[in-house]
């Protein structure tokens, strides 16, 4: 059976961004369809035995990674606005566990060893498989490896900070969670993770992303999750915000102050974050510890890492592990961050001293900002579209370390789209823009060089951004 696809159409909308243009293949075979060998979890993926490598089981990791200490330089601690308190609130609403976390100094932080069986429950090590049907499509010397993580239940990497947290709040005493979500998946996770330890989890999900995912809405319905829409009326923040006029269609920086007041008003409940703190990023690292394993297992190197940037706890989560080896190669070893055009911090923004949020519940980090009046346009990449980000990505930029590149909402469905028809998945939008950020790369290649990228969620209940950028046709 052949794949369809028109190839002028897809050169003008998948090819290399720039200067290059990529020689493409035509006629795709089902073998060539199938997602490429697989690498760690004892099972392949492939459908042809002779692309396989050999199935090395890796670990799951028995400690996370204190990447701090491998930064290029100290992490700039957090600050309170003059006359404010937002450090002390942020003590009390925090979880213990998280808060000893961020100021050890070990180089290792162990995995709890419930954590650890719950992560091999879920599926942990995740697969890394080889893209060969998008690296023929692409014409390219270089091999692009995926690194799974959409393929845990709740469809997202996410799960693995959520799991952590839900544990230790557990063990705290702790009944009650109350968080942001940004595109839904966080959310999602905390509630999954917050039902595992027989805990109840409040949601505050940024007001555009809510409306537009009835899918996801759905499966939190179904979950029990206790919703809000952000702004909402149920915080002061929120109703200020309202009030303003301002930030009307609701963001992330709005949901994380909402979550952040409700704590603070309700002493029995605990603050979870899903990215942007150093924790987050810390319970990451599971993925890149696992994909450093099963490259090693299949004698590679990589060349170039690639992930979506938020918060920035996925970036961080799989390029961690190989902060060693960019201090020693230099620009041999290349980190890019894809973020979004409607959000371009990293591209854009300034490095500086920034609140989170618009409502300045939290104290100030220092991080690529668009500033607090930034109005943040309505699309679909919920989980990117933040105003500033994470002081760790921040301090990768500044030095030099991390490349930064912003893709507009069309071309990343685009990229979606080009993914389902040669891989057989269809990617969350965020993870899209990691993807078309590796394509631009391999259609530059003009020599093998090894790309590893994070496919940090699935797009399966992100369809109505994929509707909306295709409509239903000939089904
Ligand atoms: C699928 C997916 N990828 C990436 C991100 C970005 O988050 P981070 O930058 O913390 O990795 C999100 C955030 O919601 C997401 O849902």
């Amino acid at each position: 059976m052949s794949v369809s696809i028109d190839e002028t159409d897809e050169t003008d909308k998948t090819g290399a961004t720039g200067a290059t243009s990529a020689t493409r293949t035509t006629g795709e075979t089902d073998e060539t369809c199938a997602t490429g060998e697989a690498v760690g979890t004892g099972r392949t993926g492939g459908s042809s035995t002779s692309q396989l490598a050999p199935a090395t089981a890796v670990p799951v990791p028995t400690a996370w990674l204190n990447f701090a200490r491998l930064l290029p330089e100290e992490l700039p601690p957090p600050q309170d606005a003059e006359g404010g308190s937002a450090l002390e609130l942020m003590t009390r609403i925090r979880l213990r566990a998280v808060q000893e976390q961020e100021r050890s100094d070990e180089a290792l932080l162990p995995v709890p060893e419930e954590v650890r069986r719950r992560y091999a429950e879920i599926g942990r090590p995740t697969r890394l498989t080889r893209a060969r049907a998008l690296e023929r499509h692409l014409g390219t010397p270089a091999r692009i490896y995926l690194k799974r993580e959409d393929q845990l239940p709740t469809g997202s990497f996410k799960l693995n900070s959520a799991i952590a947290q839900a544990y230790f709040a557990s063990r705290e005493g702790v009944r009650t969670l109350v968080t942001e979500t940004g595109a839904g998946q966080w959310g999602h996770a905390v509630q999954y993770a917050a039902r595992m330890f027989g805990l109840e989890s409040i949601v505050f999900w940024a007001g555009v992303s809510a409306r537009q995912k009835t899918s996801r809405r759905a499966v939190l319905s179904m979950l029990g999750a206790r919703v809000h829409e952000s702004p909402s009326a149920v915080t002061a923040v929120g109703r200020a915000v309202r009030e303003s006029g301002r930030h009307a269609s609701g963001s992330l920086g709005t949901a994380i102050g909402e979550a952040i007041s409700y704590a603070a008003e309700h002493p029995e409940v605990r603050y979870v974050s899903g990215s942007n703190l150093p924790h987050v990023l810390m319970h990451q690292t599971v993925i890149g510890q696992e994909t450093r394993a099963q490259l090693t297992a299949l004698g590679e190197e990589p060349d170039v890492l690639v992930a979506a940037v938020g918060g920035g706890s996925n970036l961080m989560g799989l390029m961690a592990p190989f902060l060693e080896q960019k201090r020693a190669r230099g620009d041999g070893l290349r980190l890019i961050g894809a973020e979004s055009a409607a959000a371009p911090r990293l591209t854009k923004g300034t490095w500086r001293y920034d609140h989170a949020d618009p409502g300045r519940m939290t104290p100030l980090s220092k991080s690529y900002t668009l500033g607090l009046d930034y109005e943040l346009p309505e699309t679909h990449v919920g989980g990117l579209r933040q105003h500033s980000g994470s002081t760790a990505v921040g301090v990768l930029r500044s030095a030099g370390w991390l490349d930064a590149v912003a893709y507009e909402e069309r071309e990343i469905f685009e990229t979606g789209r080009l993914v389902l028809r040669l891989e057989g998945f269809l990617p969350a939008p965020e993870s899209c823009h990691a993807l078309r950020a590796a394509i631009d790369e391999a259609s530059a290649a003009r020599r093998p060089t090894v790309i590893v990228v994070c496919v940090s969620g699935h797009g399966l209940l992100d369809i109505e951004g994929y509707l909306d950028a295709f409509p239903l046709q000939g089904v």
